[in-house]
């Protein structure tokens, strides 16, 4: 639940009010060196510096004193899997088969509800030791799995968005669903949990292989029905399911072509990977303003191809960036943009780590449509706050003392970062670091 007491946080304040130019564009960014948060029924009240708004502050207000560490907004990751918690770290082959080897059997556990609420609560803590206080995952396709996404999150009173998986066909018998049943499902879960409290349903059809076009007309359907409900699918990982998607819909224009056939794409549509794309294809994400999800250490660990980011901004696509748990390999947000940067940089596409730090606050926020709550420690949004140390470790420390500049310190938090740089994660102005 919320904290609703009021707090004043004091300590070095990082935030974005748009996307970084480069290195030298501060405009784009809010740094106070001794700056304060004043935080009360779960949201930011002030930020400034720390002798103004301490001195517009109620006496006997609690401080709390994070010097020398950095506030910035809470990390948000835009796609993972909840089910796949067990599946991370397995030694398998590219996405099919990783898929039938690991994850299918893995999943299927999410059947017993008890399952699904043991693991939320390793979830969770997972996700808060990173400074992760938002993130987007796909449920498995057990309407139980739902349940036990969002009342953790309820209970822990994150901004939390997922669904129910929608597959019925090329899986197990015991994770499909039926195009019936996953519309009625989806329907009853969104009635359930989408607007209650912090939580936002996600419609979630898996991707084209595990859905007959009648499921796919049903999720269209319901994404009419609810236009405020995001959609989330995977598009373009790899080259065996690009193929078998091709035999499998031959009329499509492409691989997009599918979604766009039974209306899944617009400005709430989250489509992961975006690999391999065709100019097409680039084309109807821009017109639908439908958001492309890089997921860099899955992409790597699967095999499955470089993401191209400047090609597709070029093309006038939002993009975002997450872990993809567990064909991803780390919860972290610090390590995932590491990585994120060695895949651009394989592509002479060097991102600067002001724009980094962007890209896991309030860029994921506005890819989420969500940037009037989350993902920038503006006064009247959710008091959602990680607190990071770049001396966290030996090597972090040493390498600290010759860092002379704020971009300096946020590289060293990205390339040695990980959960141990976490100091405090506020989710909604409560303390909600696992100890
Ligand atoms: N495509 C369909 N399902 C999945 C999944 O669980 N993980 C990844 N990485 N790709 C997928
Ligand atoms: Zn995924």
């Amino acid at each position: 639940m919320a904290d609703t007491s009021a707090k004043l946080l004091r300590g070095r304040l990082l935030s974005f009010s748009s996307a970084p130019k480069g290195p030298d564009d501060t405009d784009a960014y809010l740094y106070e060196e001794d700056g304060a948060l004043l935080i009360s029924d779960g949201k930011i009240v002030a930020r400034g510096p720390y002798a103004d708004i301490a001195a517009g502050t109620p006496g006997g207000t609690e401080e709390i004193d994070h010097r020398p560490h950095l506030l910035v907004p809470g990390f948000i990751d835009t796609h993972l899997h909840f089910p796949q918690v067990q599946v991370i770290a397995s030694w398998a082959d590219q996405l099919l088969d990783w898929l039938n080897d690991y994850t299918f059997p893995a999943e299927q556990k999410f059947a017993d509800k008890a399952h699904g609420d043991r693991i939320a609560k390793g979830f969770y803590d997972t996700l808060l030791s990173n400074g992760t206080t938002t993130a987007v995952a796909y449920c498995s396709s057990h309407p139980n799995s739902v349940d036990a996404y969002f009342e953790e999150a309820d209970r822990r009173g994150m901004l939390m968005l997922g669904g129910k998986t929608m597959m019925d066909r090329n899986a197990p018998e015991a994770l499909c669903d039926t195009a019936d049943s996953a519309y009625s499902d989806s329907k009853a879960l969104l009635e359930k949990w989408h607007g209650a409290r912090r939580a936002h349903y996600v419609i979630t059809p898996r991707f084209a292989i595990t859905s007959t076009p009648e499921q796919l007309e049903a999720a269209g359907a319901l994404l009419k029905e609810y236009p405020d409900c995001h959609l989330q699918t995977h598009i373009n990982e790899n080259h065996n399911e690009i193929a078998f998607t091709k035999e499998l819909f031959p009329d499509a224009a492409d691989y997009l072509g599918v979604y766009e056939d039974f209306g899944l794409l617009g400005g709430k549509t989250l489509l992961g990977h975006c690999i391999h794309m065709n100019d097409r294809e680039l084309g109807v994400m821009r017109e639908t303003g439908s958001v492309a999800v890089f997921c860099p250490t899955s992409n790597l660990f699967l095999g499955s191809g470089l993401f191209d980011k400047k090609r597709t901004e070029g093309a006038g696509i939002k993009t975002a960036i997450a872990t993809d748990i567990g064909g991803g390999t780390n919860y972290s947000m610090l390590r995932t943009l590491d990585e994120g940067y060695k895949v651009l940089q394989l592509q002479r596409q060097r991102l600067h780590p002001l724009e980094t730090f962007y890209w896991t606050t309030l860029g994921n926020a506005e890819a989420l449509s969500l940037s009037d709550r989350i993902g920038s420690l503006d006064p009247g949004t959710d008091a959602d706050i990680v607190v990071l140390d770049a001396k966290a470790t030996r090597p972090m420390a040493l390498r600290m003392e010759t860092a002379e500049t704020l971009s300096e310190e946020l590289f060293v938090l990205q390339t040695l970062g990980d959960d141990r740089s976490v100091v405090e994660a506020y989710v909604a102005g409560k303390a909600s670091k696992p100890v």
